[in-house]
């Protein structure tokens, strides 16, 4: 069997699958009430916290999946990008694991992990353009294969989940902001306020929302107890959604493929699900989501990716370190002059 780790964030994940790939059992260990009274993660908390729970997490659900350590035939977990005190509790854990068991480990790309997650439901074709938009994320992959992403832009400042949260916070609602701004903005007005469309026709495929959150921020204290903040919540999370959707649909467009793979935290937003179908619809190409649960952190896509480069033979030497930022490879035509 194939166990999976993911902690490259506040989350805690475990997966274990058979060696043909398929799915045997999941558990998630999730921070949010640790975190939650301070409005963000707090890095220091989240390491420990996975610290305490990752080697349990395991045993439960070895238990569950009336497996033992013996069954493990090779150990996966994130390497990277992400929290670098969580991505070494788990990486550590997986490291001393294959080294007692003398099993292969493999380090599994976080990002890459997200964009892959649909194919735990869905074949796509490739190649796909890839939209990551999660916390620490927002970028667009063009997707040859399993091991060949090029990059065609991303975010220059904020990530688009972190706008979310920022706005959140500053609006006093409760960490992740995503889901409580998405709720709000069901009963707002998307065009009371009229917020800006950061680049959105910018010839390059990168994104910013430092700007629409500093815009908020000065609304936010223009209004004072006035701010209408369903209206603000559903403009806020329109302009986000629509920068997200139009800039994908010019990929499409510029570059003739007419698939588009959505992953990440962000890619669980009703909204922007609507608003893609609905361009996708009109521009004729075909928008894929994972499921909600699959585009939040779990371990399920690091296995699946795991496992990919286990057919592969293709294992992670012990030396391997955990890396915090993005390993980008930048599309040669889209490399600023
Ligand atoms: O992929 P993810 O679980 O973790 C990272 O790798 O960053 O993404 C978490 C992000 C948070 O910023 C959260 O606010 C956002 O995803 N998010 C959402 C929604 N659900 C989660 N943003 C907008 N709408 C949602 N429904
Ligand atoms: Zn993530």
């Amino acid at each position: 069997m194939l166990l999976a780790i993911e902690t490259s964030c506040d989350e805690t994940g475990v997966a274990l699958f058979n060696l043909e790939g398929r799915l045997v059992h999941s558990l998630l260990y999730s921070q949010v009430a640790l975190h939650s009274p301070f409005g963000g993660i707090v890095p220091e908390l989240a390491s420990r916290k996975q610290l305490e729970v990752l080697h349990p997490l395991v045993k439960k659900l070895l238990a569950e999946a009336e497996a033992t350590p013996k069954d493990l035939k090779v150990i996966s977990a994130t390497l990277g990008p992400g929290l670098i005190g969580s991505l070494l509790v788990g990486v550590t854990y997986a490291k001393t694991l294959s080294l007692t068991l003398g099993i292969p480990f493999i380090g599994v790309d976080h990002l890459s992990a997200h964009v892959f997650s649909i194919f735990l439901e869905k074949k796509v074709k490739f190649p796909f353009l890839g939209l990551l938009v999660s916390g620490g994320h927002t970028a667009l992959f063009l997707v040859y294969d399993f091991d060949r992403l090029e990059l065609l832009g991303h975010t220059r400042d904020d990530a688009a989940g972190e706008a979310f949260d920022k706005v959140a916070k500053l609006l006093g609602l409760p960490y992740p902001g995503g889901p409580a701004i998405s709720k709000l903005a069901e009963k707002g007005d998307p065009d009371y306020y009229e917020l800006p469309r950061p680049l959105l026709t910018s010839q390059d495929f990168d994104f910013s929302f430092s700007g629409l959150k500093t815009f908020v921020l000065h609304l936010v204290k223009r209004e004072g107890g006035g701010l209408k903040v369903e209206d603000l919540c559903a403009g806020f999370e329109r302009a986000v959604c629509e920068v997200l959707v139009e800039k994908t649909v010019k990929a499409v467009k510029k570059l003739g493929i007419p698939r588009v793979v959505v992953a990440g935290g962000v890619a669980a937003n009703k909204r922007l699900r609507e608003l893609f179908q609905k361009r996708a619809a009109e521009e004729g190409f075909t928008v894929y989501f994972p499921s909600p649960e699959l585009c939040t952190d779990n371990a399920v896509m690091v296995g699946f990716l795991a496992f990919k480069k286990w057919e592969r033979k293709e294992f992670t030497p012990l030396s391997a370190e955990c890396y915090a930022r993005a390993k980008y490879r930048l599309r040669a035509s889209n490399r600023a002059p």
